[in-house]
């Protein structure tokens, strides 16, 4: 008997699961062929459509469908022997180099946790008791490949078992294997595109954030650099602290790079649209290699030097006076200037926080870089979004929190063109910005 089994997709998959897909009449849906184009690109292009669908193939082809992401490799890229598309593996070797050895160690180590089965079977000889999840393709292929190997007596059990391990321990998700956890845990809130514009986005404040920008709001970078891996790896542990930007700490370390790989290759498609739709709005016409200069252009940008460089333990300990040279600092409109938005007492009240609109009503004053009011935070909740160290604060204020009108302090000048603060006055403000906090959100 046929059921209508749309509406409860979960049941259906058990259904599947269990064989009885024939009675349910549910046939999942094809994978999606392309990424759409953002609606601000179809007015870009004044709904052209032979341009927009150029536009389309042209991304296409440099990043991939949604099924398998993937950069086309540009000639530049090639004789530097640079392929992003593997971040694990060395530069010149089918990789971009950018894992050191240490984080290949603590990559095995989750691993061995996240394997432990599949190891222990391996470790047994039992062989057919090695599964590997669908959802993880290439690795599958590859363990089959390694047990065709032995069934055709090219190598011994022992030889398979060794092999098999290795395998396992070095294990790193292509981007089609991120695309699918993606497609999981991700799409829901930031969009099939990364566009911040998923299913239950509508319902979310602060909103997911559109990654085709290209502007993350919690990085050890001044702009206009893109966020470090360390950055990406940071927000997918601890999620975005006080909204609902969960926690990824569940997913191995493995699954949570090749997801920061993820966002990244949709961050540089999207900004790659994007300039492309400007230059198209320019310009009426797009340059042959558009796509490619652009592309080389904005990778760059997430793979050049990593600044600021500043330890936690360079952290000197709070002291009374420091507090009070941070409270100085925090109030002076000629250093940090930061009670003109989080007010005097860091209630999130400063004059330049709000306005008086059209309708004669108070309102806020700014608004984020995707066009949303803002509000600075009121310092007194304890509430850290990037992160609740004293370097991630440190990181804020000498950064500035970019998409939003707070400003990087560590590379403002003063009037003579010196830096306006030193890294110590930094400290101070941290330090100053943790005493508003009254026993909120413990030093960590
Ligand atoms: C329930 C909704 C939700 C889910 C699910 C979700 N996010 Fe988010 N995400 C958010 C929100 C909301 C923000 C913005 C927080 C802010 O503006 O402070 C965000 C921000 C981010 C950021 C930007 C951080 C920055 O520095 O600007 C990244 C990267 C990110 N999410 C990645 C992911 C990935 C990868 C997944 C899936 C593994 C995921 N998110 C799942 C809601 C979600
Ligand atoms: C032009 C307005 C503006 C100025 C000046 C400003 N901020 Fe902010 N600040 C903001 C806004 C807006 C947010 C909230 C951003 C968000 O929620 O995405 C914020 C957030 C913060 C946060 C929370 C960070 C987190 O991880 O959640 C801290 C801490 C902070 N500001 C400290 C400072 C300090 C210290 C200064 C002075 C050096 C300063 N701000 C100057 C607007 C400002």
């Amino acid at each position: 008997m046929a059921r209508p089994c749309t509406a409860r997709r979960q049941l259906c998959a058990g259904l599947l699961v269990s064989g009885l897909a024939a009675s349910c009449g549910f046939e999942p849906e094809p994978p999606e062929r392309a990424y759409a184009l953002a609606p601000a690109t179809r007015a870009a292009l004044e709904d052209d459509a032979a341009a927009l669908a150029g536009l389309a193939a042209g991304l296409l082809q440099a990043f991939g469908p949604p099924a398998a992401p993937r950069y086309a490799l540009l000639e530049a890229w090639a004789a530097e022997g640079l392929d992003p598309n593997r971040p694990d593996l060395a530069l010149g070797a089918g990789g971009s180099g950018e894992l050191g050895a240490s984080d290949r160690a603590r990559i095995a180590a989750g691993n061995a946790r996240g394997f432990a089965r599949q190891l222990a079977a391996l470790a047994d000889g039992d062989f057919d008791a090695v599964r590997v999840a669908t959802r993880r393709p290439a690795l599958r292929a590859a363990w089959q490949a390694l047990r065709a190997e032995h069934a055709a007596g090219r190598i011994d059990a022992a030889t398979l078992a060794a092999r098999g391990r290795d395998l396992f321990l070095a294990w790193y998700p292509d981007l089609a294997d991120s695309a699918e956890l993606y497609r999981a845990e991700c799409l829901h809130c930031h969009g099939r595109e990364g566009g911040g514009d998923g299913p239950s986005a509508a319902f979310l404040e602060p909103r997911p954030r559109d990654f085709r920008h290209g502007v993350f709001k919690y990085t050890s970078r001044a702009q206009p650099a893109r966020p470090s891996r360390a950055d990406l790896l940071r927000t997918l542990e601890e999620g975005v602290n006080g909204t609902s930007m969960p926690s990824f700490a569940r997913l191995s370390l493995a699954e949570r790079h090749g997801l920061a790989d993820l966002v990244r290759l949709l961050s540089v498609r999207g900004e790659v649209e994007r300039r492309l739709a400007a230059n198209f709005a320019d310009e009426g016409e797009l340059e042959p290699d558009a796509i490619a200069t652009e592309t080389g252009d904005v990778l760059a940008k997430w793979l050049g030097p990593v600044a600021p460089v500043v330890a936690e333990s360079d952290c000197p300990p709070s002291t009374p006076e420091l507090v009070a040279r941070g409270a100085a600092l925090f109030r002076d409109t000629t250093k940090g200037n930061c009670a003109s938005c989080h007010g005097e007492h860091g209630a999130g009240d400063g004059p330049a926080a709000w306005k008086i609109g059209l309708s004669g009503r108070k309102e806020p004053a700014y608004l984020d870089a995707w066009d949303r009011p803002i509000l600075p935070r009121d310092l007194r909740l304890g509430i850290h979004r990037g992160g609740a160290r004293n370097i991630d604060l440190y990181r804020r204020i000498w950064s500035g929190i970019p998409g939003t009108p707070m400003p990087a302090l560590g590379t403002a000048k003063g009037p003579d063109g010196s830096p306006a603060v030193t890294s110590e006055d930094v400290w101070a403000l941290v330090h100053f910005v943790r005493s508003l906090e009254a026993g909120a959100a413990p030093e960590r």
